[in-house]
């Protein structure tokens, strides 16, 4: 049996649509449940519901052997596993906003240049390669209110409508990436569970839309 990780929140429901379509289905009722770990109907895997950052660590550690999470969230985790299928869903760009009235300031202008963000690798890698110091807020959610508050100068987060960011009067500075979700793989699991995982691939890339 393979057991698959499904990052709760807004990918949930189309990366499990995407899954039945494949023929991989949970039963109607312990999707109702609150269980985090619940059967596929057919006994072939398990799925596990965990938080979308914490998707590649189980992954990672082969406590999942496979699990579906954003390139944002993969990339920053710096996981070491196999990324075999793109599933096209959940598109998003992972940007640096501002407050709209400091859009055209320039960042020598700034004593320190705070960034609040949950994604504090990418985020630093980002400045460190244009050469501006920066400080990094990691935050877990809500990073938007940050500038409002005066906790930082910029964001950068994740924009999927670009909704959050405009009624909270920030804009886009910079898209730093952009991102969909993928499916990952665990190294051993890709070797020792070779046929149930080409299975898994070949079966979930064949209703990519
Ligand atoms: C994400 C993201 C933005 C928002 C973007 O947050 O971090 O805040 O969605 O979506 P939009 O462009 O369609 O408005 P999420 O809802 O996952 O919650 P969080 O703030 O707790 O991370």
């Amino acid at each position: 049996m393979l057991t698959i990780a499904i990052s709760k929140g807004r990918m949930q429901d189309a990366t499990l649509a995407l899954f039945a379509r494949a023929g991989i289905e949970a039963k109607e009722e312990a999707l109702r449940s609150r269980r985090l770990l619940i059967e596929t109907a057919d006994g072939r895997c398990s799925f596990i519901f965990v938080k979308p950052g914490d998707v590649p660590t189980y992954v990672e550690y082969g406590v999942a052997d496979a699990g579906v999470c954003g390139r944002d969230v993969l990339l920053e985790s710096r996981a070491e596993v196999h990324e075999p299928l793109d599933l096209k869903l959940g598109y998003c760009r992972l940007a640096v906003a501002g407050r709209r009235e400091v859009l055209g300031e320039d960042y020598n202008l700034l004593a320190t240049v705070r960034v609040a963000t949950k994604f504090p690798r990418i985020t630093s890698e980002y400045f460190h390669e244009r050469g501006i110091p920066i400080e990094v807020i990691t935050l877990s959610g809500s990073v938007e209110i940050a500038p409002l508050l005066g906790l930082s100068d910029r964001v950068v987060d994740l924009v999927e409508t670009g909704r959050t960011l405009r009624e909270n009067g920030l804009e886009v500075i910079d898209v730093i990436m952009e991102s969909t979700a993928r499916l990952i793989v665990n190294r051993a699991s890709f070797h020792l569970k070779r046929e149930e995982i080409s299975r898994l691939i070949a079966d979930v890339g064949a209703v990519v839309e």
